[in-house]
């Protein structure tokens, strides 16, 4: 009895990783402080999934791989990319100029030179479409209530940034980014966390003719699309 009430008080508690200043993500400890959401262990099987693309895809002689993650946060996926691609170009982008500069401190941290921190007017508007990436990674709000991760409390919600977490219409960030990616002319592949989405509802942003895959996890879900014929 009394655990379960030590349980249910912890969880309108102040997210521990700000009390501790620190998060662990795929084994490596980042800053963390009210300036960014905190990382979910969800999100290390879409890291997974983007490793094992650029592991296997093959590239011309001496060509670098080229890397954008969309809303970087702390900057988790883009360090982790980093250090397993350190000859790779990388940008990150965030909407939030505070969270970026987290970001940024953490890239220093982890010595990790290959990776340029861009501020977003509005997710990859402001690269110039000659980056073109070869592969585009993001983690985006794309939730309402219902579909928050299964290791985040509500409570704990409320004192990440909301821009972070909340958009006016489900999964419209990510129909936004593919709209853009479109228009750009990228010749890549995208990859995003959709968690507890179901592919039935993902379904309805992707544009007709495009290759897809929705990839189910316990608890969670990533989906890629090809903007380029699939090898
Ligand atoms: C759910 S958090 C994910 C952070 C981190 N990538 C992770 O995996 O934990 C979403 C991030 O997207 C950023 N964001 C929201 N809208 C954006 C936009 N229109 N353009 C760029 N970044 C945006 C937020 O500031 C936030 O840092």
């Amino acid at each position: 009895m009394m655990m379960e009430a030590t349980g249910k008080l912890k969880k309108l508690s102040y997210p521990d990783a700000y009390l501790v200043g620190h998060v662990d993500f795929m084994g490596i400890e980042l800053i963390i402080d009210p300036r960014a959401y905190v990382p979910n262990p969800e999100t290390e099987s879409l890291c997974t999934s983007a490793i094992k693309y650029l592991d296997g895809s093959l590239l011309p002689e001496g060509q670098k791989r080229r890397i954008v993650d969309v809303g970087t946060g702390c900057g988790n996926i883009a360090i982790i990319l980093s250090k397993n691609f350190p000859d790779s170009e990388i940008i990150a982008v965030d909407i939030v100029k505070s969270t970026l500069q987290l970001a940024m401190e953490n890239a220093v941290k982890h010595g990790c030179g290959n990776i340029n921190f861009w501020p977003a007017d509005n997710l990859v508007t402001s690269i110039s479409g000659g980056f073109s990436p070869h592969l585009v990674v993001a983690n985006l709000p794309y939730g309402s209530g219902g579909y928050i991760l299964g290791s985040t409390s509500i409570a704990e919600l409320s004192h990440m940034p909301q821009i972070a977490i909340f958009t006016e219409g489900l999964l419209d960030a990510y129909e936004e980014l593919i709209k853009q990616i479109i228009e750009k002319n990228w010749e890549t592949v995208l990859m995003f966390e959709t968690g507890l989405v179901p592919k039935n509802i993902v379904e309805k942003i992707i544009p007709t003719g495009f290759k897809w895959e929705y990839h189910p996890y316990p608890g969670y879900s990533v989906t890629e699309v090809w903007f380029k014929s699939k090898k």
